[in-house]
């Protein structure tokens, strides 16, 4: 028998990480939101190539509609074809697949064209789970890209710079990592990829393709796992330390503020491009980039390669919940995969990681609020900031069952005041801005770790109203990078490749099945 997951006593949390969320949960759509159908001319004015491609080939279309349906129905999760295009958003899964494909750039897809144009090491492998639906190699390749980046000690940078563009800054010439092996900046970002590889080996239609990708991805997570301790837990709490705001994702947090009260240095004069392709109103401040940018140089200068340094030099050290939420349900899934492997070594000591994680949260809990919240190593205080990571415990697996109670209580207050979930902070702080990147807004993928973790703690309504809300945003304002938690408004980028992929993998999984296949075919690397 294979051993227990060593948490599952503690939570009711059960090694099935997965399951629940893969079928048809997602096929309402709440007949209050109107479906927009975006023309041709919205979604890519630059992608002529891909419009064509999407009008040819009727007759592939219906052949690989009736062999998915009939995947479909023997599945058992939709009775009839009928049931099926009653729900299915047809329009937003197409789209999905068109964004996709027109942000692929060669193996790897870039966030949003012109406001991110490289590869992104989070939102890589959740759009991974995208491409799963449809074209299962592209999907692999898309994990081999990012880890074609990976350096020697294991760290997978939070950018690729596979080639140049100058839509973004700071670029690679201002980072000034070595090549090691291919330009990169030198901090991290939320570790997906164990979960990304364990969504496309549970789901493969190629058992043989899926086995040889594990074999040769599974030492490479592995070793960035061993990174994250190492590196970011020398002093062995069971937590790690983020050393930039950008390794969180999270830029421009709440949760930072205090932290980041640290002195501007004298810095290089620079310009953002960020505001050319994104209203000001939506994106971090001004000040707040110059202090992105001061910790940039003071690693630079202080040789940002030696992690071992990195860590005692920082004025910025915190632990965020968002990464080490994911580190923990990262470690399970990797445990699940060297399971298969039948790698037990490995497996004892992803159970010390798990456990130790365990008791490192402990210190993350506020009574008070009832909330997770993120801490400062360096004073050592909780930040005051309510903000929607401290429900991510339930993703992870670590909240107790009272802790639990008392995060969706607060849950429930904060979706009493939005119109759609879940707003990025407490909509009742002083501090809420709706419009303000991860100030207010919604996130779709931190909608779909959230319901997640809740249907795991037996949630279920809760979790069945923020995937509504995603559907309801997904189809009011299409596939932007995040949404107006108030208005529904879309904000930020558009064509956004992961919002796409959580459409495709999570929102309308089933309708994506049946018709994504039909839209596959050779695949067409655009701005090649
Ligand atoms: C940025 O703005 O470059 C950040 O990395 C995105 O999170």
């Amino acid at each position: 028998m294979a051993p227990q997951d060593p948490l599952a006593e503690n939570n009711g949390y059960t090694l099935d990480s997965q399951g629940p969320d893969s079928f048809p949960l997602g096929m309402k759509i709440p007949s209050t939101v109107k479906v927009r159908r975006p023309s041709a001319a919205d979604l890519a004015p630059q992608s002529p190539i891909l419009a064509e491609s999407l009008a040819k080939s009727p007759v592939d279309r219906v052949f690989w509609r009736k062999r998915s349906l009939h995947r479909l129905f023997s599945l058992g999760n939709i009775k009839s074809e009928q049931e099926l295009d009653e729900h299915a958003r047809t329009q937003i899964v197409e789209d999905s697949i068109y964004v996709m494909r027109m942000n692929d750039f060669g193996g790897y897809t870039v966030p949003a064209q012109g406001l991110y144009p490289f590869q992104w090491n989070w939102d890589s492998a959740i759009v991974s789970a995208g491409w799963a639906v449809f074209d299962e190699a592209r999907a692999w390749e898309e994990l081999e890209k990012l880890f074609s980046g990976q350096w020697e000690d294991g760290m997978v940078p939070s950018i690729v710079f596979h080639r140049p563009s100058n839509t973004y800054f700071p670029g690679p010439d201002i980072w000034g990592t070595p090549q090691k092996p291919s330009k990169s900046t030198g901090i991290t970002q939320p570790p997906v990829a164990a979960l990304s590889v364990r969504f496309l080996y549970e789901h493969t239609e190629n058992p043989e393709l899926a086995e040889q990708k594990l074999v040769s991805l599974f030492p490479k997570l592995l070793a960035w796992h061993r990174w994250w301790y190492k590196a970011r837990d020398p002093e062995n709490t069971g937590v790690v330390a983020i050393l930039h705001p950008w390794e969180s994702g999270m830029d421009n947090s709440p949760a930072w503020d205090e932290s980041m009260k640290f002195p501007i240095d004298k810095l290089p004069r620079y310009v953002r491009c960020d505001l050319n392709h994104v209203d000001s109103c939506m994106r971090p401040t001004q000040e707040t980039y110059d202090r992105y940018l001061t910790l940039l140089h003071r690693f630079k200068a202080a040789n940002f390669y030696d992690p071992s340094r990195l860590y005692w030099i920082s004025p910025f050290r915190v632990t965020d919940l968002c990464v080490n939420s994911i580190l923990i349900r990262a470690n399970r899934d990797l445990r699940w995969l060297a399971l298969r492997l039948e790698k037990d070594d490995i497996v004892k000591e992803i159970d010390e990681w798990l456990n130790k994680g365990f008791e490192g949260f402990k210190q993350l809990w506020d009574e008070d609020s009832g909330l997770f919240k993120c801490k400062d190593q360096l004073t050592g205080k909780l930040a005051n900031a309510p903000i929607s990571a401290a429900f991510l415990p339930l993703f992870a697996g670590v909240a107790t069952k009272e802790q639990a109670d008392k995060l969706t209580h607060n849950l429930e207050r904060w979706l009493g005041q939005v119109n759609y979930g879940v707003p990025s902070m407490d909509p009742e702080d002083h501090r809420f801005e709706p419009l303000r990147y991860w100030r207010g807004p919604v996130w779709i993928i931190m909608n779909w770790m959230i319901s997640n973790g809740l249907r795991h703690y037996g949630y279920d309504e809760l979790a069945d109203r923020i995937k509504d809300d995603s559907i309801s945003l997904t189809t009011k304002a299409g596939l932007r990078e995040y949404f107006d938690p108030l208005t529904g408004d879309g904000a930020g980028g558009r064509n956004f490749s992961w919002t796409a992929a959580m459409c495709l993998a999570w929102l309308d999984r089933p309708a994506a099945i049946a018709i994504g296949h039909k839209m596959s075919g050779p695949k067409k690397h655009l701005n090649a």
